[in-house]
């Protein structure tokens, strides 16, 4: 489909940028004159980033608490799936591994997909998401999911209008169907904002270690900001459901947004010995039900 990489890569124009780490996996973007990019600021309710102590801090507290859930998660037999959705570079991937950090790798799992196979493509569309669904017992969480197809496949033109709209129409059912059948399914959005986006994309080009990250999905969408906009508005409006409802979280702060998915998920739910102070409530600057989400 892109008949020239090159092209898009030259389109991030990645001349004179270096790659500062403000941590092991906080990259920062240096300009040519030596400045910090910042447009993290964009659009985003605080003027400072979370800083690396509280932030250690409270991610180690919610951590424990995650280890509570899956305790009791075991001992009940219970069924949970976490969706984490978001255009490219939102964070999806960085939420996942420290919500997967202490948990016991037995019964918690991360589906990541490739794309779909020339056998998966003619099956049922949900056919290869339902066959990683959990048993009792177990969390799983989708980076990316059934989904993609109210997103990339809508944009990039995988998906026929006849398939988009049949997905737009049974989403809902299905998913009430999980969640008549005991599983819990908690929805998560990453927003992210358009220069944010593209710095994210300039790092994982200039930095070696991550170049595998950028994909010609990633420098294809660089172009897209606009479609992928239409369609997640349409996607939220269609599929935002009583039973599954989406969840939002501004990004643009990757420690911030971590730690507001743990809280946004850990509060939906009563565990015994649940410290109450160290969940407490999503942060409504951050946090927003889909549908009343701005932008
Ligand atoms: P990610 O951002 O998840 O690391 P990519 O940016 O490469 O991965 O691709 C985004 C999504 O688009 C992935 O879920 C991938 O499976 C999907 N995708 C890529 N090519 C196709 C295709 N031809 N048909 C359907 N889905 C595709
Ligand atoms: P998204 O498509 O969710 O990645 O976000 C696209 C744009 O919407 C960005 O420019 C964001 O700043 C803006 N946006 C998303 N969510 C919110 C929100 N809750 N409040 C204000 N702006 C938002
Ligand atoms: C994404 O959202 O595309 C990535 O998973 C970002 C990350 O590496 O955390």
């Amino acid at each position: 489909m892109i008949e020239d990489v090159r092209e898009y890569i030259d389109r991030l124009q990645t001349d004179g940028y270096s790659v500062g780490e403000d941590h092991d996996d906080d990259p920062v973007l240096i300009d040519a004159t030596g400045q910090a990019v910042d447009t993290w600021r964009e659009n985003y309710p605080y003027d400072e980033r979370l800083e690396r102590s509280a932030y250690d801090q409270e991610k180690y507290a919610l951590q424990v608490e995650l280890i509570k859930f899956q305790n009791w998660t075991s001992e009940v037999g219970g069924k949970h799936v976490l969706l984490f959705e978001g255009r490219d570079a939102a964070g999806k991937g960085g939420t996942i591994k420290r919500f997967m950090e202490h948990l016991n790798p037995r019964y918690a799992r991360t589906v990541a997909l490739v794309k779909p196979t020339e056998r998966e493509q003619h099956q049922w569309y949900y056919q290869r998401y339902v066959q990683h669904l959990p048993t009792g017992g177990e969390i799983v969480l989708f980076d990316r999911s059934w989904y993609n197809r109210a997103g990339v496949e809508r944009v990039m033109g995988f998906a026929d209008d006849e398939e988009y709209e049949r997905f737009m129409e049974q989403t809902p059912l299905f998913e009430r169907m999980l969640v008549d059948s005991g599983i819990t399914l908690t929805k998560l959005w990453f927003s992210v904002t358009r220069s944010e986006q593209r710095t994210r994309f300039i790092i994982r080009q200039v930095d070696p270690v991550r170049q595998w990250k950028l994909s010609p999905m990633d420098l294809e969408s660089l172009g897209k900001w606009e479609a992928y906009t239409a369609a997640k508005e349409e996607m939220f409006r269609r599929t935002d459901t009583d039973w599954a409802p989406w969840t939002t979280v501004k990004s643009n702060d990757k420690k911030r947004a971590r730690l507001e998915a743990m809280r946004a998920f850990l509060s939906r739910f009563d565990y015994p010995g649940k410290d109450a102070d160290v969940v407490g409530t999503p942060d409504p600057a951050l946090v927003r039900r889909g549908i009343h989400a701005v932008g």
